[in-house]
């Protein structure tokens, strides 16, 4: 059978059983399993991709619990904080499925912590208003479904299952933030200036999440071919606007885009240039909220020290009686 995998660099001319089996797999749109054996660059980039997805499940868990004493009624704070308990889930679901590959939880803490991992660039923007929480439901969970969607096919079987809940709890984050910008938008003149003042904040930052241009995006052709990734980024990222303008038109608010038009011969809406500049200082780590972000991840994980070390004396304990159980 020939293969449309791009051979693995550190592999020998000849294929494997092994290697043949895996590209077998991947061909017949199949799954690998942990059991599988894999290219090392397969297994690689899945824990890189897993890791920082589940790194932004964490960080994007800020700029939201910043809001759950404020906010406006106590349906909204019940909703909101089952929204940020949502989103702790998801980074765990993620943190086990880089844990089939070989990574351990503490390297993965460890390298967030210390600022050498990388997550999702939006969650450094501040939340400085209510309409916030609207912006970040409609507009950043429903890019993630955009993205995430696809990936409830990738080809690596724990992150695939994992994604399908993931999936499943951010339409519900989605539909949350439409609601509370829809109310807002039918409230006083003020509430909808709160409401278009932080979109037009939000819309751009969520276009960049699909990640630079498909010409700019060297892993993208290898992780596609791998069948980990099924869309390319600009396609992603026009099926978002498109399905983004028909509930602005619902919600009465414009999004910020002058360029914006519908191209009567693609069929679809057509967009203006994004500023990758402000894409690229963000991901350096120079944005509105880098440091602040990174900070408090630290201190929480100094504050949970003695939860990790009651859990571990607690399994040492348990094993000890185990043990002592069996000998006599
Ligand atoms: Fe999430
Ligand atoms: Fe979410």
């Amino acid at each position: 059978m020939t293969s449309t995998i791009t051979p693995d660099p550190s592999a020998s001319a000849v294929i494997s059983v092994e290697e043949q089996h895996f590209n077998d797999l991947i061909d017949a749109d199949s799954r690998i399993e942990p059991r599988d054996w894999m290219p090392e660059g397969y297994r690689k980039s899945l824990v890189r991709q897993i890791s920082q997805h589940a790194h932004s499940e964490i960080i994007g868990m800020q700029p939201e619990s910043n809001w759950i004493t404020r906010a406006p009624s106590l349906k909204r704070k019940a909703i909101l904080m089952a929204k940020v308990q949502d989103e702790a889930g998801h980074g765990l679901y993620l943190y086990s499925a880089a844990q089939t590959l070989g990574a351990t939880r503490d390297d993965m803490t460890d390298a967030l912590i210390a600022g050498k991992a990388r997550y999702s660039s939006i969650f450094n923007y501040p939340t400085p208003s209510w309409a916030d929480m609207g912006s970040i439901g409609w507009l950043v969970d429903g890019a993630a479904i955009c993205n995430q969607v696809p990936l409830c096919r990738a080809s690596y079987g724990p992150y695939g299952r994992a994604m399908v809940r993931i999936c499943k709890e951010e339409s519900f984050h989605q539909r949350q933030g439409f609601e509370i910008l829809l109310e807002l938008m039918q409230g006083t003149e003020e509430q909808r200036q709160m409401a278009q003042d932080s979109v037009n904040r939000w819309y751009w930052p969520a276009l960049m999440m699909f990640g630079p241009p498909d010409d700019d995006s060297p892993n993208s052709a290898q992780s596609m071919a791998w069948k980990i990734k099924r869309h390319s980024n600009d396609e992603l990222r026009q099926r978002f606007v498109n399905m983004l303008v028909p509930q602005a038109a619902v919600l009465g608010i414009t999004l910020p885009d002058p360029e914006l038009h519908f191209n009567e011969d693609t069929q679809q809406w057509d967009l203006g240039v994004i500023d990758w500049t402000e894409f690229h200082e963000v991901l350096a780590g120079r944005g509105p909220n880098n440091a602040q972000r990174l900070q408090r991840r630290r201190d929480a994980h100094d504050n949970g020290a003695w939860v990790r070390e009651a859990a571990a004396a607690y399994a040492r304990k348990q094993s000890a009686r185990t043990k002592e159980m069996a000998a006599s």
